[in-house]
């Protein structure tokens, strides 16, 4: 994926959420300079900012998420059962722009739509060796309200709907009739080792350098802030 492609991505999902009023914490407006001079650890340690991936697929319209995460836990805290065991993104997944069928070991995540248009999930409930169940019937809770899909049902969410997704269930999602706004409350989040893809596809872009990065990607932060390739 072109670093230009990427910028741009940026700019629009910015001015895409501001449409609904959310506005981002500071530090997602720092240029690559300063976040490489100030490196804050609650910020590059933490794993926050900006995340436009194309899962390696260099299709970013019909394979693809933009994320941003706003806020990230302790994994140590989370060993020990107490301290900031929690994590937020702001994501927007584009019309019919799909997020591929994933599970997480660790992170339970409340999957909310902000707004825009609807949040389609496909679902299936883990088989006994984390692998798909495609004829377990799914149970999901969606705002307090348990909801029975059949394997592989799709769950619609309206604006202001959720469903809370446990460890080990299956999910795929994109938008439907417009691009939507999504949040995501979760346990503490490893992009690095909590992602297990139903095919063999990566969690990051490979990005091609062709102008100035406006902004780095948390996928940047080891080579462009640490210097390591
Ligand atoms: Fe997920």
């Amino acid at each position: 994926m072109k670093r230009s492609r990427v910028n741009e991505i940026i700019r629009e999902g910015d001015a895409f959420i501001r449409s609904f009023g959310y506005i981002m914490p500071p530090f997602a407006y720092w240029t690559p300079d300063e976040l490489r001079t100030r490196r804050p650890d609650g910020i590059v340690g933490a794993r926050l900012g900006w995340d436009i991936t194309d899962f390696g697929q260099e299709k970013f319209d019909e394979f693809g998420l933009f994320l941003f995460t706003v806020r990230n836990g302790r994994q140590e805290d989370l060993a020990s059962g107490k301290g900031m065991l929690y994590a937020e993104k702001i994501m927007i997944s584009r019309k019919d722009q799909i997020s591929p069928m994933h599970r997480h070991i660790v992170k339970a995540e409340d999957i909310i739509n902000r707004g825009g248009g609807k949040l389609v999930l496909e679902l299936f409930m883990p088989a006994e060796d984390g692998g798909i169940d495609r004829h377990k019937e799914v149970t999901v809770p969606t705002d307090g309200v348990v909801r029975k899909l059949p394997a592989g049902g799709l769950l619609k969410l309206d604006p202001g709907e959720s469903v809370t997704l446990l460890p080990g269930v299956w999910h795929a999602f994109w938008g439907e009739g417009g691009d939507v706004l999504i949040g995501e409350v979760s346990t503490v989040n490893d992009d690095l080792s909590d992602n297990i893809f139903d095919q063999p596809i990566g969690r990051f872009s490979s990005i091609e350098e062709d102008e100035a990065p406006l902004h780095l990607l948390v996928s940047d932060y080891d080579k462009h802030i640490f210097g390591k390739v």
